[in-house]
């Protein structure tokens, strides 16, 4: 009788236990539905990874959206972007050079929005955005040129380059980087670069010259002017404001406008075609098109200039008006067949020689 007792007190002893657990968990699910009916976001992001975590992290205090980043460069975002095609996986594709969003949008990897936002934006943030039908949109914008590191020129008794041109002398053997314009964005404007200032063949034998004084071809835009800071290579071919980065963190770093003039990009920014979370993308580009949103970036040391009017440009960020700027044809080198055209042809004729 006492064992029944016993067992009989065991029994509901268990099931209250599991009437307070089941009570817990509904209270939990409770707590933690608005959060979740809040809504998700995907983000592939091409900028420096300290700016995307900014965002991110901006973007969900103001949202409670949730976002899930990574960070790849823009032509392996591109690829990443055209392999899922069937089956999306990604909602924005955040930054890295204009030309390979302009030629997402011509594959119909992306898809149209209009922000509220766009009537604050600078013309040449609009223009992406006009050529594609809504497909593209400007969110900054950046010179290219080069950087060195001080002390490593100094030891190595080497000039100073000033040009485009001077890149090409024999006592930078070795001595200089870049990434490969097949994944980044920053070396296809490179490319692109020199084929609008030099011609389609000039601009070959120039990257066929260069090409002898590369020690690496790095896969993100950056990597190169990081190295240099780090003293491990001694000049690095990338946007300037990337240069300038290093410099402000106290690292032995110059950065030089090209004589010659040297082409730019339109950082840019895209909603990807069969988003699954179309809503989220459209408040996230909302958001990364607002003036005090992109005032922030140069807290984290991105000193791009900024599309929207009302943002502040950081007082870091290199002066754009006092720079030789060619007049880049973004359309034409954006392009798929230019664009394709360009790699397969750097790939074929220039990346095989021997160094
Ligand atoms: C750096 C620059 C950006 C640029 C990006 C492109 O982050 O600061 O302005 O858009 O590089 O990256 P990628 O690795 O594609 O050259």
């Amino acid at each position: 009788m006492v064992r029944i007792l016993f067992c009989l007190t065991l029994i509901q002893g268990v099931s209250m236990k599991i009437v307070r657990m089941t009570m817990l968990s509904l209270l939990l699910l409770m707590v933690a539905l608005p959060t979740y009916a809040a809504g998700r976001l995907t983000l592939y992001c091409s900028p420096q990874i300290g700016w995307c975590e900014l965002m991110v992290n901006e973007f969900e205090k103001r949202t409670g959206i949730n976002v899930r980043m990574t960070r790849k460069s823009s032509g392996e975002t591109l690829a990443q972007i055209r392999a899922e095609k069937s089956n999306p996986k990604g909602d924005v594709w955040w930054g890295g050079t204009g030309d390979p969003h302009l030629q997402a949008a011509e594959e119909g990897l992306t898809q149209a929005y209009t922000s509220s936002k766009f009537g604050e934006l600078n013309d040449w943030a609009k223009a992406p955005h006009k050529a594609t039908g809504g497909k593209t949109v400007g969110i900054y914008m950046g010179g290219l040129g080069f950087g060195f590191n001080t002390e490593l020129l100094a030891k190595k008794n080497l000039p100073e380059p000033k040009c485009w041109k001077d890149l090409l002398h024999t006592a930078y053997k070795g001595e200089i980087q870049m990434a490969n314009p097949n994944t980044s964005g920053t070396a296809y404007t490179t490319l692109a670069t020199m084929v609008q200032l030099f011609g389609e063949d000039g601009g070959f034998d120039y990257m066929k010259s260069l090409h002898r004084n590369i020690n690496q071809y790095t896969k993100s835009g950056s990597a190169p002017i990081k190295s240099a800071a780090r003293g491990e290579n001694t000049i690095g071919i990338v946007f300037m404001h990337d240069a300038v980065t290093q410099g402000v963190k106290g690292m032995p770093i110059q950065t030089v406008a090209p004589c010659e003039g040297t082409g730019y990009e339109i950082g840019s920014m895209s909603i990807i075609k069969g988003a699954r979370n179309l809503d989220s993308a459209k408040k996230w580009v909302d958001f990364a098109l607002t003036a005090d949103v992109q005032s922030m970036a140069g807290s984290v040391k991105a000193y791009q200039v900024p599309s929207n009017k009302n943002a502040t440009v950081p007082k870091e960020a290199p002066d754009v008006s006092s720079i030789k700027l060619i007049d880049y044809d973004h359309a034409r080198y954006g392009s798929k067949s230019v664009r394709s055209g360009l790699l397969a042809k750097w790939d074929r004729d220039v990346k095989p020689l021997p160094r």
